[in-house]
């Protein structure tokens, strides 16, 4: 039992990961043994029902300069932040000289379209070197964690903001606080502040459980984040379901009685009511749920091993950690993981230890099988890599269930 960092409440734990590294800091081999570890554990809060971690890892380990990730990776998420970005530039930011400011740029995925349409931007974000991306693009951009005394300075030299956008950002942002404070002091008076984030409905129906590790300090619902907006001064005020990342949800937020809720609101509440989401044997279900996942994954990974078949990883992704380190998956069932991050190759994963390669790895010769970690990027990995199956390759999943297609 421990505090809500929300509300204050009472806060349930439903399941223990054990110790676990920092999924997004990837040791070089000389490096091994030197990842910080720390206990990844969750619950839900019995007031205010906010999904949340116990232990905070401090966001300078978290998002460092080097953090790796590159949005711009993935030719869906390009698409999904055009789009995005093309439906603010008709509405929010259609009136007279509108200002944008991003948490969470990255490599500039969203801003380099806000940018290209002529609009005042920011983005704002503390990894150094994603960030030079986007700068080197033109956009323009500030290194640094947004938080209340960021958003002051930005309110002082820029003026408020008409629309302030997160994508991935505000569920790794544990002083949420500070960030509703900072929102509250730059937006303009009839804007809004929108962040898409993995959706907890989706997350257990699903049995998600590797969007389960250190960044995901929150796993947001419908009814935690109006509880939560209510909580810092502001309203609910859309949600809109999005095909990325396995199930997101886009929160619209405003300040208190500035804008009127739509419909979808109380829709997703009642259905998040009917899920059960907010009830305990839920979590023990889900809890069960990957206990069999990661067993059957481990044995399955064992039995090929054994029959001699060659397994190669695809992705090496965050979610990879939880589920390496959880089901205790390391270079002897999986000997490599490709991945098309620069930044990533050359260098293992954190805590079990499988090199990381590049793409190019992947064809000589093809492996029998592909554990697809990058499981969100099914349709385009597997476009991009059909000669694999051509070749007789086949694929692994393990969620929801462990399967080979
Ligand atoms: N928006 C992009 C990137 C998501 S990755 C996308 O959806 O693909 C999360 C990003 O949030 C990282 O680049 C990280 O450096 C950044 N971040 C973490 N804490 C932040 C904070 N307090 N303020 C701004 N950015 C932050
Ligand atoms: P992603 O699932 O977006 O994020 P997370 O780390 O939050 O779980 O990561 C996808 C990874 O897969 C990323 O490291 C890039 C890699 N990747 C490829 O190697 N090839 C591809 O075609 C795509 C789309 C991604
Ligand atoms: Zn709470």
């Amino acid at each position: 039992m421990s505090d809500c960092r929300i509300c204050g409440g009472p806060v349930q734990e439903f399941f223990d990961f054990g110790p676990q590294p920092v999924s997004d800091v990837f040791p070089k081999p000389a490096d091994i043994g030197t990842e910080h570890f720390y206990r990844l554990a969750v619950g839900f809060c019995e007031r205010c029902t906010m999904v949340q971690q116990f232990e905070e890892v401090s966001r300078e380990r978290m998002f460092p300069a080097d953090y790796p990730y590159r949005s711009s990776g993935s030719a869906l998420m390009r698409r999904h932040f055009e789009q995005a970005a093309a439906h603010y530039l008709a509405t929010e930011l259609s009136g007279p000289d509108p200002f944008y400011v991003e948490i969470g740029c990255n490599d500039g995925i969203m801003l380099s379209s806000v940018q290209a349409a002529g609009i005042r931007h920011l983005g704002v974000d503390p990894a150094e070197e994603a960030v030079k991306v986007a700068g080197a693009s033109g956009s323009r951009v500030h290194v640094g964690f947004f938080e209340e005394a960021t958003a002051r300075r930005i309110r002082e030299t820029d003026g408020p903001a008409n629309l302030i956008f997160s994508a991935n950002t505000i569920s790794h942002i544990a002083y949420i606080d500070s960030v509703f404070a900072g929102v509250h002091a730059l937006l303009a008076e009839g804007g809004i502040f929108v962040f898409e984030d993995r959706y907890l409905g989706d997350i257990i129906a699903n049995t998600y459980f590797d969007q389960i590790y250190d960044e995901h300090f929150y796993l947001f619902s419908v009814r935690s984040v109006q509880a939560m907006a209510e909580r810092f001064g502001f309203d609910l005020v859309d949600v809109e379901p999005l095909p990325v990342h396995g199930g997101t949800m886009r929160y619209t937020t405003a300040r208190r009685g500035e804008r009127q809720p739509t419909p979808a609101v109380a829709r997703w509440l009642s259905k998040e009511q009917e899920q059960k989401l907010a009830e305990r044997a839920t979590y023990e279900s889900f809890g069960a749920k990957i206990e069999s996942n990661c067993e059957e994954l481990k044995a399955l990974l064992t039995r090929l091993r054994d029959e001699g078949a060659r397994v190669v990883g695809y992705g090496a992704t965050c979610k990879s950690a939880t589920v390496t380190n959880y089901c205790g998956i390391g270079p002897d069932l999986v000997p490599f993981i490709c991945d098309s991050t620069v930044e990533k190759q050359h260098r293992v994963t954190p805590g079990s230890h499988i090199p990381i390669r590049p793409p190019a790895a992947f064809s000589s010769p093809y492996p029998d099988y592909a554990l697809l970690f990058a499981w969100n990027h099914a349709a385009e990995i597997m476009a991009k890599e059909q000669e694999f199956r051509a070749a007789g390759g086949k694929w692994i999943l393990y969620v929801p269930d462990v399967h080979i297609v």
